[in-house]
């Protein structure tokens, strides 16, 4: 995934703008924003950064930190950054190992492809991990074959190629979340999960 997006990023942005779903991205990405329900001064953390192409629909009052694997998407990120006048603080590091203490941020998102992630699971742990007692997940992804890779759908008969959206995420929350929403996007080729920490803190890491 380094390597791929290392050798990507020059052409990624370029090629957000000329894709036919452009609209259909765009509107995801606000959903995450919205779904998030961000007050001002809170510190929300991006896991998967890319490029920064959610910044324009974060407000200017919520404190940004962006994580990537990729060093290279991470600098066309600070160019972007620079660009609009905007702020964040850029890490490079894997989503399955966050370099943050616990309980530290506001709110923590990923749009796009977090099922593609070396270790989808221990990301989303480590995301609840970071996060603050009562804070808020929020995850939109693609619903793809991999959500049964990941997590196979005990399912038997015409019930056994049908894709669950978000499978792998019920399949990997601590016992103790028990508030989670996921809702259809874009005719049902994309999802969002939204993932209410309990206001006490979770026993589990
Ligand atoms: C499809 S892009 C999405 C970028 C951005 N969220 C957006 O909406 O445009 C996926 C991003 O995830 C990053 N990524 C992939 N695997 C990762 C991992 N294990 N840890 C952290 N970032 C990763 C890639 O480098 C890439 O920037």
């Amino acid at each position: 995934m380094m390597r791929r997006y290392d050798w990507f990023a020059g052409l990624y942005d370029w090629f957000e703008l000329i894709r036919p779903e452009r609209e259909i991205r765009e509107n995801l990405r606000k959903t995450a924003i919205q779904k998030l329900d961000l007050q001002a001064g809170m510190r929300l953390l991006e896991v998967g950064i890319g490029t920064g192409a959610t910044i324009p629909f974060i407000p200017n009052n919520v404190e940004v930190f962006g994580l990537d694997i990729s060093f290279n998407m991470l600098r066309v990120c600070s160019k972007n950054l620079a660009a609009q006048t905007r702020t964040a603080h850029l890490f490079q590091g894997e989503a399955a190992r966050l370099p943050f203490r616990s309980e530290v941020f506001d709110a923590v998102f990923n749009v796009g492809g977090m099922s593609l992630f070396s270790n989808p699971a221990r990301a989303l742990k480590e995301m609840i991990w970071v996060v603050k007692p009562g804070g808020r997940i929020v995850i939109v992804d693609r619903i793809v074959k991999s959500d049964q890779s990941i997590a196979p759908v005990q399912a038997a008969g015409d019930m056994k190629d049908q894709l669950r959206p978000g499978q792998w995420i019920h399949s990997n929350l601590p016992l103790e979340i028990k508030d989670i929403e996921i809702t259809p996007l874009a005719e049902n080729k994309w999802f969002c999960a939204v993932i209410q920490k309990p206001a006490t803190s979770l026993t589990t890491s």
